[in-house]
């Protein structure tokens, strides 16, 4: 196992949600944080808790879906922290409804922030990786990116986007040592989840704070090869 102390973290959709639970639980592992999102407002919570922890972290609005704002953001943060060590690209958009409910502005809106998002952060962050010859990404799939379900055909197109793009990643540069994980979740209670058909039974749904745990479990790995992980209950979440 290895110390994640003094290493820095840029965290996507860091300000809610899983990404907030990831941010409090490495700040705790004594990791310097980057966090974007699209609202300031929604930094608000993240904010607080990391200043009672005294972390240091910084934070920056960017959406994910636009490259201009996220080379701004990440340039921001890079040049704040010095560096990143490890990307965790967590901001994704859900949206239901029969493929033809869908409207074609639906689905490029689910794309763009959950793959293109994907594509430019890490186009924007690998070289500094590179350079060093190190680093961690961990993209945040679903078990959406593993089976089609009714209603979820653009969230699930885009989650398998995302398995499949951190496998060829993985390949292209673990040269570099650089580790791509991809974990592929089930239900989690968070604002995503809370508030559609279904309500969260908290017997049955993740908790943010169990799949932070188990990125931090992951990250503090010594192997460095792909690492393709569940991460769900073994129960039926519904
Ligand atoms: N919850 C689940 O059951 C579940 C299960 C499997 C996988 N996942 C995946 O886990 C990830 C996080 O989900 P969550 O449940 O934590 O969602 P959440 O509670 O809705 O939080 C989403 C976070 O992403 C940010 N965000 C959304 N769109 C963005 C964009 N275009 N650019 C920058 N930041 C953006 C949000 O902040 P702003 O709104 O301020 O931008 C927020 O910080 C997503 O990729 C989701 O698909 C979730």
């Amino acid at each position: 196992m290895q110390s994640l102390n003094g290493k820095k973290a840029l965290i996507t959709g860091g300000s809610r949600g899983i990404g907030r639970a990831t941010a409090i639980a490495l700040a705790k592992e004594g990791v310097e944080l980057g966090l974007i999102a699209r609202s300031e407002e929604s930094f608000e919570v993240v904010r607080n808790e990391l200043t009672a922890l005294g972390a240091t972290f910084v934070t920056a609005v960017a959406d994910v879906s636009k490259e201009d704002e996220v080379q701004q953001a990440i340039k921001e943060i890079e040049d704040q922290l010095g560096g990143i060590d490890i990307l965790i690209n967590n901001a994704g958009v859900g949206v239901r409804g029969s493929f033809q409910e869908l409207s074609t502005d639906q689905w490029k809106k689910v794309l763009d922030t959950n793959v293109m998002g994907i594509v430019h952060v890490t186009k924007a962050a690998l070289p500094g990786m590179i350079e060093k010859n190190k680093g961690d990404i961990i993209n945040i799939s679903s078990m959406s990116g593993l089976k089609g379900t009714v209603g979820s055909s653009a969230y699930s197109a885009s989650k398998f986007a995302v398995v499949g793009l951190s496998e060829s990643l993985m390949q292209e540069v673990r040269q570099h040592n650089i580790r791509v994980s991809v974990l592929t979740p089930s239900l989690v209670e968070t604002d995503f989840t809370r508030g559609r058909d279904h309500e969260p039974n908290p017997e049955k749904f993740m908790q943010a704070e169990d799949l932070a745990e188990y990125m931090v479990s992951q990250l503090k790995l010594e192997q460095r090869t792909f690492i393709k992980s569940a991460a769900h209950w073994a129960t039926n979440p519904f």
